[in-house]
């Protein structure tokens, strides 16, 4: 072995979750057992074989908590329960079960920055003087207000699906923060018993058996001091901005991992943070500091965006996200961890919104993201569909519309005068209903998803685009996903190589070196759909380079066809 990895492997001792590839499941899209037209966990059990044999190492379930469903289970009203649309407990400790009976761990989200409104914790709280009313954030109205009056507020604070992150509460007179909407209250994390009530949960699930936590917006947990204080809040807007990244953020972090054991049982952790910088991401994930493994980070998927509004649309150069990635590569270099990721069930399909989802181009551009995407370091994320190269759900009408977030959008940007058709061309964009269409598993009607009608339309190009076709092609996009996994378990300078941008200027190429030791990985790809001629002179030397995995059958050709990627092994220099 060679001295470069002793070294790596002193100064950070080795996660299993860094060799893991893990794969998002969004329950009410993925399988439904029972005909009801919604995914449920019997669904996922009975689709395990179909994920081992994609290779994966770790499922995320997004939430199958009881919830009354405002946010498709972002609200919970009980953590320790399944809500019936998605089964019983008993079903989930089947699937824990035969998950791990073939190897793969089973990760749960953990939604804590905010409660369903009909947690039993924010109805007790509701009462005003009740020992838990300091679990959620109470203000009184903006003072020389009538409380309960159009701008009588606390602040001007915007929701993210809601008009106004403060919702009256006529018993007391006192308004409750919900900076998601009013079925999402804020928990207050300042409070000791909030934070052990928190810790308690969690500790049951991994006595279940769970391998770890997906935590949902993780990095809001920590209020900036004008909330925690109780003072008047300044005016100002956008409080989804404001309250990132808190004072007390990684003193929480840390709490949590000690008090739940989550480093100490190995167990995986991944933070959703909007709005992290680099900065917070190294300190989160520094090992040393025993909060976090990994964590989600929006710039990437913020890049195609013109302002703080995801519906404010820009087009984005190739050179921009190369950058951008190139950027949390080297950041997180020395101390820390990347989660790599286009996909979930937030964002559009990356092969509609980063590739050419064109009949032409789709299963090229749909393999040559991958490749890139897994080829960086830290550990991938494949959500749903993305494995055989979903797209984005052919969305016209508003009617066709269901996502909290959509339809807010809508009402608001409309009562503002936005003509109807831009407010429609930023949805179909960037709308979250296009990664919920059901998994589409084959070609018998309705995708094979379900044998009731489906909560969603499935898209209709299930004939053409589905799981079934895909297995059974040694040149799909699934079989591309399989062998991207395969080296990740075994090539050690994919899971550990020093990560180095080339061509950062070009508008065409992704091209970057992976290098271990004397091992040096070459990724060159053409993420555009117009061929791209490959600047030999710019490239480290290819003489003797050996194609590791390619898309194209000549992979010797000084041109590259659109979406065409090469995986090269450098000859080491003699
Ligand atoms: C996260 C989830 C998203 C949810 C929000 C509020 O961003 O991924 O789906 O709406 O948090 O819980």
């Amino acid at each position: 072995m060679s001295s470069a990895v002793e070294f790596d492997r002193v100064a950070r001792p080795d996660g299993w979750w860094r060799s893991a590839v893990v794969y998002q499941i969004y329950p009410r899209s993925f399988q439904d057992s029972d005909g009801d037209g919604i995914g449920d966990i019997p669904g996922i059990t009975s689709r395990l074989d179909y994920l081992a044999e994609l290779g994966v190492d770790v499922l995320w379930l997004s939430p199958v908590y009881a919830s009354p469903q405002v946010d498709n289970g972002y609200d919970i009203s009980d953590y320790t329960d399944i809500d019936p649309l998605f089964g019983t407990l008993a079903d989930l400790d089947a699937l824990l079960a035969a998950a791990h009976e073939r190897g793969i761990k089973l990760v749960m989200d953990l939604v804590v920055n905010h409660t369903s409104d009909l947690h039993a914790w924010f109805t007790e709280s509701r009462e005003p003087g009740s020992a838990k009313r300091d679990w959620y954030f109470w203000r009184p109205a903006r003072p020389g207000c009538e409380p309960g009056t159009p701008g009588a507020e606390p602040d001007d604070s915007h929701a993210a699906f809601a008009p106004s992150a403060w919702t009256y509460d006529p018993r007391s007179g006192e308004y409750y923060l919900g900076i998601f909407s009013p079925g999402q209250p804020d928990l207050n994390w300042e409070n000791p018993e909030v934070r052990q009530a928190v810790y308690a949960m969690m500790r049951w699930w991994v006595d279940r058996g769970v391998d770890g936590f997906r935590m949902d917006v993780i990095n809001l947990i920590s209020k900036p001091e004008e909330l925690t204080l109780g003072g008047p809040i300044e005016p100002g807007q956008g409080s989804l901005r404001r309250v990132a990244n808190g004072p007390r953020l990684d003193e929480f972090l840390a709490e949590m991992n000690r008090e739940v054991g989550l480093d100490a049982q190995n167990l995986l952790t991944v933070g959703e943070m909007p709005g992290a910088t680099i900065e917070v991401a190294r300190r989160v994930t520094d090992p040393a500091r025993h909060e976090l493994n990994m964590v989600f980070t929006f710039e990437h998927v913020n890049l195609d965006q013109a302002s703080w509004s995801k519906w404010d649309l820009a087009e984005l150069p190739l050179p921009r996200l190369k950058e951008n990635l190139a950027q949390w590569q080297d950041g997180l270099a020395e101390a820390g961890w990347n989660s790599l990721y286009y996909d979930n069930h937030d964002q559009p399909r990356a092969v509609s919104r980063f590739g050419d989802d064109s009949p032409e181009h789709r299963v090229d551009s749909a393999k040559t993201l991958a490749t890139v995407l897994h080829l960086h370091k830290g550990t991938p994320y494949i959500y749903q569909g993305e494995e055989f190269g979903m797209t984005n759900a052919p969305l016209t009408q508003i009617e066709q519309y269901l996502d909290v977030e959509s339809l807010n959008y809508h009402s608001l940007a409309s009562a503002a005068g936005v003509p109807e058709e831009q407010i429609l061309r930023s949805l179909a964009r960037k709308g979250r209903d296009n990664a919920r269409t059901p998994v589409q598993w084959d070609a018998t009607p309705y995708a094979g998803f379900t044998t009731g009608i489906p909560w969603m339309a499935v898209n209709p190009n299930y004939r053409q685009i589905n799981a079934d076709e895909a297995r059974r092609d040694p040149d799909s996009v699934f079989a591309h996903f399989q062998q991207l996994i395969r080296l990740r378990h075994s090539s050690e300078v994919v899971r550990e190589g020093r990560f180095q941008l080339l061509l950062p200027d070009h508008e065409q190429l992704w091209a970057f070196t992976r290098t271990l030791g004397d091992e040096v990985l070459l990724v060159v790809a053409n993420c555009s759909s117009a061929p791209a001629e490959l600047p030999v002179g710019s490239l480290p030397d290819l003489d003797g380079a050996e194609l590791i995995l390619g898309t194209h059958p000549d992979a010797a050709a000084t041109t590259l066809a659109p979406w065409e990627s090469r995986l090269l092994r450098l000859s080491p220099p003699r």
